[in-house]
């Protein structure tokens, strides 16, 4: 099944720091990503990548999540991305799980990048989790988001070496590098419809590379 959304307008959502979406709204602006990002949606007011958002003259909403139950902000998050004719969903450092009520309105059209090597170290903390672990390389993963948490059909990785004298915070940054390049290599791969999803199989197949 070719995966193909209906346009390049991203919506982008996050809760925090957003050198993700730094990185993807430089790229938009300088042209190296074909999109256009048509919204950025923050589940915490003070978070601070809504607020560079704003400096940037992009569209940026605070959509509250406390105390809401999960089908009600999914609504909230999902009639906003309507509104903007957003055609792909990225989340960049978003600390929420969706309901179906989002799965359903944008299926297989939603990216998430996380801080490992998919499957291994599903979650939080991922970093200590790889450190603990010892394993010689990590590295990030952008993934659609389905129903498992961080669990997915893989679009792209990208690897690191493990350092012995790392802590989770070097490592972290090291990976943050991979993760700056790679997931607007991977969203534009999604927007100009170039890959074809079989079982959990995520191929590029059209106009390679
Ligand atoms: C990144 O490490 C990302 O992989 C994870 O959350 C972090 C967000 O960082 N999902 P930032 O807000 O993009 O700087």
């Amino acid at each position: 099944m070719r995966i193909r959304p209906p346009n390049r307008r991203i919506g982008i959502l996050l809760s925090g720091r957003g050198s993700n979406f730094e990185a993807i709204a430089e790229n938009v602006a300088t042209r190296s990503l074909d999109a256009e990002i048509a919204i950025v949606i923050s589940n915490v007011e003070s978070a601070p990548g809504l607020a560079r958002a704003r400096e940037r003259g992009l569209n940026g909403v605070f959509i509250p999540s406390q105390e809401k139950p999960r089908e009600a902000f999914d609504w909230d998050v999902v009639s906003a991305l309507n509104a903007h004719e957003v055609g792909l969903v990225v989340l960049a450092g978003f600390m929420r799980i969706f309901s179906p009520i989002m799965l359903q309105a944008y299926p297989n059209l939603i990216l998430n990048i996380h801080p490992s090597l998919l499957p291994a170290f599903p979650g939080r903390d991922v970093q200590q989790q790889a450190l603990d672990h010892g394993v010689k390389f990590s590295g990030c993963t952008v993934h659609i988001v389905n129903e498992q948490l961080d669990g997915g059909p893989i679009v792209m990785q990208a690897t690191v070496p493990v350092m012995d004298s790392d802590t989770a915070d070097t490592l972290a940054a090291r990976i943050l590098v991979q993760e700056h390049r790679i997931f607007s290599q991977a969203i534009d791969l999604i927007l100009s419809g170039r890959c074809d999803l079989n079982g959990r199989k995520v191929r590029v197949t059209h106009g390679f590379p």
